[in-house]
């Protein structure tokens, strides 16, 4: 990685200092406001340790949800400050804002190995706006900052990207850990590659699919988005998803692997149902057989079987998307199968995207993956190529 990390802060260099940490802690909560999923804390924390442990005061600053730059309480930090303060074993210390003179006391009244949670950062508009006088407030508060939000590393915002203009800016070792397992595993993959994309639509996919078409040897395309596909091949496709806007573009991704050389596997049958949701009668039909009364709502056994080969022959395997509608408990075999068979692999694995880890996790085989990013839209991001806005800033080597 040619960007500067912690670890490249001189020796002593941290004692003392007050370190701006922005983190990703925007996960998931429940409607009393529990955390279901506390994978982005936990995985924060050994950037955060290496800093206490070198005399650090740390400054953890964060988004939650989407306020629309307003303060709201369903999405104030507290039970963030809560579970961090349990997974570190410390208090946690949590202020009522993230900018201004009482925040500033707080900070400047910390001592060597205390944390500070700031208040959601999105509750000023200003924040998404890339603000510069925000940006600036919030490096008033510390001597360094640094990023390992790496879920957040696509957003051009204050947090991220804006105060590096005022601070020394360095990567955190989750940032580290990403960049270098979406781009070194991704970049130079062990071969066979092969790609599973799935989720709802073409259209958010579009660019990633047309990149790992440039790297991939094979990609399986399944979910929602796989209909658009079927359409564009002149099959109907019922009541399935479709986005009529997608179809020249899927046929063109048609053509496309077709002149690169690139395995485009569809699949081969799917579970039908008038409508995804519990209870309801279901079948199984051919790809090109669905009734136009009914809709795709999972990939078919013969498809688990076709992508299995597949993945038993990859080395190394990229996935993003759940290959139906896997929320539903009806529609979630073919995902979780997939998602078993992934694990058994062998092959180098990385997952991206919340619903793809979601599915990893219900087929219980999480421990199995190489690495589960905890970035969605950012992992998908980096992947087509883009510059990340949260990397970009931080100190090159
Ligand atoms: C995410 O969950 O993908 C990140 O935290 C970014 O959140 P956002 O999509 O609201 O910017």
């Amino acid at each position: 990685m040619n960007k500067k990390t912690i670890r490249d802060i001189p020796q002593e260099g941290l004692k003392g200092k007050k370190v701006l940490v922005r983190v990703d802690f925007n996960v998931p909560l429940d409607e009393e406001r529990r955390i279901t999923d506390d994978t982005r804390i936990v995985e924060s924390l050994p950037t955060i340790r290496f800093l206490l442990e070198k005399g650090a005061k740390v400054i953890l600053v964060s988004h939650l949800g989407r306020p629309k730059g307003k303060p709201k309480d369903e999405f104030r930090m507290d039970p963030v400050a809560k579970r961090l303060e349990e997974l570190l074993g410390r208090k946690v210390y949590k202020a009522n804002d993230c900018i201004g003179e009482d925040v500033e006391k707080l900070a400047n009244a910390l001592r060597e190995g205390e944390v500070l949670l700031l208040e959601n950062v999105r509750f000023y508009a200003e924040e998404e706006a890339n603000d510069e006088h925000f940006a600036q407030s919030l490096a008033r508060l510390a001597d360094i900052y640094v990023n390992d939000a790496f879920g957040t590393a696509h957003r051009a915002h204050a947090s991220t990207a804006g105060v590096a203009k005022f601070l020394p800016a360095y990567a955190g070792f989750l940032m580290e850990k990403e960049l270098e397992a979406l781009g070194e595993r991704l970049n130079n993959p062990v071969r066979p590659f092969l790609a599973i994309l799935g989720g709802a639509k073409v259209s958010s996919k579009i660019g990633v699919i047309k990149k790992l078409l440039e790297k991939v040897d094979a990609l399986l395309i399944g979910g929602g988005m796989s209909y658009t596909f079927i359409k564009a091949m002149g099959y109907e496709v019922g009541t399935s998803l479709l986005e009529e806007g997608m179809i020249e573009e899927a046929r063109s991704i048609l053509a496309m692997a077709k002149e690169r050389g690139v395995k485009l596997v569809l699949p081969e049958d799917f579970v039908v149902a008038p409508e995804g949701k519990e209870g309801v009668e279901t079948k199984v039909v051919a790809w090109n057989a669905i009734p136009p009364d009914m809709g795709g709502f999972d990939i078919g056994p013969k498809t688990v079987e076709k992508f299995g080969r597949e993945i038993a022959q990859a080395k190394t395997i990229f996935w993003n998307g759940p290959l139906g509608l896997f929320e539903v408990d009806l529609f979630a075999q073919g995902t979780v199968e997939i998602a078993r068979k992934v694990a058994e692999s062998g092959a180098v694995v990385v997952v991206g995207g919340g619903d793809t880890i979601a599915a990893i996790k219900k087929a219980g085989v999480e421990k199995k993956i190489t690495h589960i990013s905890t970035g969605g839209g950012a992992s998908l991001e980096f992947v087509e190529g883009r510059v990340l806005p949260g990397v970009e800033v931080l100190l090159n080597r």
